[in-house]
């Protein structure tokens, strides 16, 4: 019986050094060809962990005082005031978190290679910092390195601060777009997932319940509100409670956009319309959309390389009435003096990232 279990542990022992052999290998085919047949990318695997975790086991964790470890969860609640160390395992590791670390290009962040682990410390984290943590290993092919989706590890770090309930934020009055195809959100976190939130209207005052289809409430982002329509205009605050009194958040203001999401809406007009020689001329190619979507314009005209024109381009919000926004993007072409040359047709093409639309409008001598 003894010697069968010897057996056993000593075919075992063969097969881990054959794999890990094989791991060294394929490490060091990675930078020889960059073009494999069959395109299959290889995986460096880690070694299986003891603890039998399996598949997808995280390679990230926490540092403790003392030289301890912990291994974040998908969601962890730590202690405001005191400097979070992560690591995750790997020789090449990428890092996100939460933005505003980076908007104010905070002091408070490093970021660290080493040749066993990545390294990300926050000194004096706060509940502003509440947010996704997350970490992957960068695989390489030659010179082209891109995220390995399976080992990307997340947690939601939740600073739990009873002052402040709601993760703070730069904006004291936030905007937020309902259109009737997508959901909106109404981002007010919480820095503490047992708080009970509940979504208030200003005027009237009225509470919207959340009731789990329509409404519904997530504390890593806020409320959903699906397929808004236009009675959800106005100005909404939250309301949040654990123990002790209620706190209420910044206020939102909610619009409703009625522009569909597709190419662009454009019209082209030039100004004066029929023109002499030595004349000026405005061209103005606008777009009628939506307010977070960019417009880029190209323009194509007779005198293209020819001669100097200039182009500005520009864009508004235009409050057209009971909170209905839009956004009017405009490219002007501005030509002076007038040539020969410069009669003929003036094509604005005009893309967002659904699509794109040309227009022609031709300049015709008087
Ligand atoms: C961010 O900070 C670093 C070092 O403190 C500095 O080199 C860099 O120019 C800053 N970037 C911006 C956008 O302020
Ligand atoms: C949830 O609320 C929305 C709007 O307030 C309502 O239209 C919907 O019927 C409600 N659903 C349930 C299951 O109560
Ligand atoms: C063209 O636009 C500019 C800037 O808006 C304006 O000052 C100018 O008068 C316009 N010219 C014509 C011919 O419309």
């Amino acid at each position: 019986m003894k010697l069968w279990v010897g057996l056993c542990l000593a075919l075992l022992w063969v097969e881990l050094q054959h794999g890990a052999c094989q791991q060294v290998k394929r490490r060091k085919d990675i930078g020889e060809n960059r073009i494999r047949p069959g395109g299959k990318r290889v995986k460096v695997r880690p070694a299986k962990p003891k603890d039998g975790g399996g598949k997808g086991q995280s390679l990230l964790t926490q540092v403790l005082d003392k030289g301890r470890f912990l291994r974040p969860g998908p969601i962890s609640t730590l202690a405001p005031g005191r400097n979070m160390e992560l690591r995750c395992k790997g020789n090449s590791i990428g890092w996100s978190y939460p933005s505003h670390l980076d908007t104010f290009n905070d002091s408070r962040l490093s970021i660290k290679p080493s040749d066993k682990y990545g390294q990300l410390i926050l000194t004096s984290p706060s509940a502003a910092d509440t947010g996704p943590y997350s970490c992957w290993v960068i695989v390489c092919d030659g010179s082209e390195c891109e995220r390995d989706h399976e080992r990307t590890y997340v947690s939601y770090i939740y600073f739990t601060d009873k002052d402040n309930l709601f993760v703070p934020s730069a904006i004291h009055f936030e905007i937020v777009y309902l259109r009737p195809d997508r959901p909106a959100v109404v981002p007010c976190r919480v820095t503490d997932p047992r708080a009970k939130v509940s979504l208030h209207r200003e005027v009237p005052p009225e509470e919207i319940a959340a009731n789990g289809t329509q409404v519904t409430y997530d504390p890593t982002k806020g409320f959903v509100l699906q397929n808004p329509s236009p009675e959800y205009r106005g100005v909404f605050y939250c309301k949040a409670v654990t123990k002790g009194t209620p706190q209420i958040s910044t206020k939102y203001q909610l619009l409703y956009v009625e522009v569909p999401s597709g190419p662009p809406f454009v019209g082209l007009e030039a100004s004066p319309e029929s023109v002499g020689g030595g004349d000026n001329v405005n061209v103005t190619c606008s777009v009628l959309g939506e307010p977070e979507v960019d417009v880029s314009f190209t323009w194509s005209y007779p005198g293209q390389g020819r001669r100097p024109v200039q182009t500005q381009t520009s864009w508004r919000l235009v409050n057209r009435g009971m909170s209905h926004t839009t956004r009017i993007s405009q490219s002007v072409l501005t030509l002076e003096d007038m040539e020969t040359i410069d009669f003929g047709n003036y094509i604005c093409k005009a893309k967002n990232q659904n699509g794109e639309t040309i227009v022609t409008t031709s300049i015709v001598s008087n």
